[in-house]
């Protein structure tokens, strides 16, 4: 007995989801349609859900990766990337995890000016000629929250416009170790207008001419990732990734550039939920508390960003009303039915940054993860 079936329709069922309607397969299908007609590379950003079988799944239907650490490296290693189609980026990369970078082939975002010295030294040491992109900082605003704001002039991420030519020159002296292949930015996270990834890219082409011009053979122009989702579920008109491609598709094609994107919770975080168990309700004065067994060390984006993630009761009769508001708390201010102690309640859209932000405050443990495959 297994939990795959073939429907009356002729698709295959898995526990009554049609396989090819589940979730993380149409948020990878929306990325691969608006990209038709250009060279790219969906790179998954691996920080978002670093799920072996998510890993996994995600690569067998065409993405990169997106890494950020060695381990996160090894972890794409492990599900089987290709390097060539990974990215490794960061602005503390430590040498140990450069050398590992550089042995395994993927591409490296350079950052800084001690980063591209590291980065040499690890082809060096490794005897690797080290691809590598620049990650410019284009200083463009993305209009989200400050702690995921990457892309504006105050950023620790990039380098500045005044610094360009001294990282060619340099890059260009060590043409023995490294290749300089493309450029990079990342704008932030939650993006909910296009428009910023125009400007962006519009910027970044004015580089490629600008070093192009100097000789080197640039393939790749990579956007990062970013794009927000709609956490409130009120079917607001967000933009879609055919949205993003489509304000970038023209600037792509007139430079004959391979487009990189990166995205991580727009692949990922509508898949998943985080399964509470009702520990008690309780009520101090005017305010009311339903208390769960799951706290802000297992998700920890409504504490740290004041993120709105929505909430349900698992059982039937147990619809939540529209919620109005979501520091350990997983939502606040909700009008919430008085549920039985026992009773199980989830906090959708916990796909992304939920469990790779997991702790062990308090001495908790990481909790399980299940997949339904
Ligand atoms: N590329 C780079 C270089 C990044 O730094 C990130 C995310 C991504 C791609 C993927 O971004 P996404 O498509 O998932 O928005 N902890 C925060 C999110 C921080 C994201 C940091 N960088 C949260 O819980 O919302």
């Amino acid at each position: 007995k297994h939990c795959f079936s073939r429907g009356a329709d002729g698709y295959l069922y898995c526990e009554g989801v049609r396989v090819e309607d589940a979730m993380v397969l149409r948020n990878f299908a929306a990325y691969r349609e608006a990209l038709q007609g250009l060279r790219s590379v969906v790179g998954y950003a691996v920080k978002a859900n670093n799920n072996l079988p998510v890993l996994r799944l995600l690569r067998e239907l065409g993405c990169g990766a997106v890494l950020v650490s060695g381990n996160e490296l090894r972890l794409a290693l492990q599900a089987g990337f290709d390097p060539t189609r990974c990215i490794f980026n960061g602005n503390g990369k430590t040498f140990e995890d450069l050398k590992l970078a550089a042995e395994s082939g993927v591409f490296v975002n350079v950052d800084s000016e001690f980063d591209l010295e590291d980065i040499i030294r690890a082809a060096r040491a490794t005897g690797k000629k080290v691809p590598v992109l620049l990650r410019i900082n284009p200083d463009v605003d993305p209009q989200v929250h400050p702690y995921v704001a990457t892309g504006n002039k105050t950023s620790k991420f990039g380098i500045r416009n005044e610094k360009l030519q001294w990282f060619l020159d340099s890059i260009k002296s060590y043409s023995n170790d490294i290749k300089l292949v493309g450029v990079h930015c990342h704008l932030g996270s939650t993006i909910t207008k296009v428009d910023i990834f125009k400007d962006a890219a519009t910027l970044m082409v004015n580089y490629v001419d600008e070093i192009r011009a100097q000789g080197f053979e640039l393939e790749y122009l990579n956007i990062g990732g970013g794009l927000g989702i709609d956490y409130h579920h009120t079917d607001a008109i967000l933009p879609t990734p055919m949205d993003l491609i489509n304000t970038v598709r023209e600037l792509v094609l007139s430079r004959d550039l391979t487009l990189i994107i990166e995205p991580g919770r727009s692949l990922i975080a509508n898949t998943c939920c985080f399964v509470n168990r009702v520990t008690g309700v309780k009520s101090n004065g005017t305010k009311n508390f339903i208390v769960v067994d799951g706290s802000m060390a297992e998700l920890i984006r409504p504490c740290l960003y004041g993120a709105y993630q929505g909430a349900d009761f698992l059982g039937k009769d147990r619809e939540l009303p529209t919620p109005d508001e979501g520091a350990d708390f997983l939502g606040k201010d909700r009008e919430l039915p008085t549920p039985d102690e026992g009773a199980g309640l989830v906090v959708h859209d916990a796909g992304a940054y939920c469990m790779s932000m997991a702790s062990t405050y308090n001495t908790k443990l990481m909790p399980p993860e299940y997949t339904i495959q």
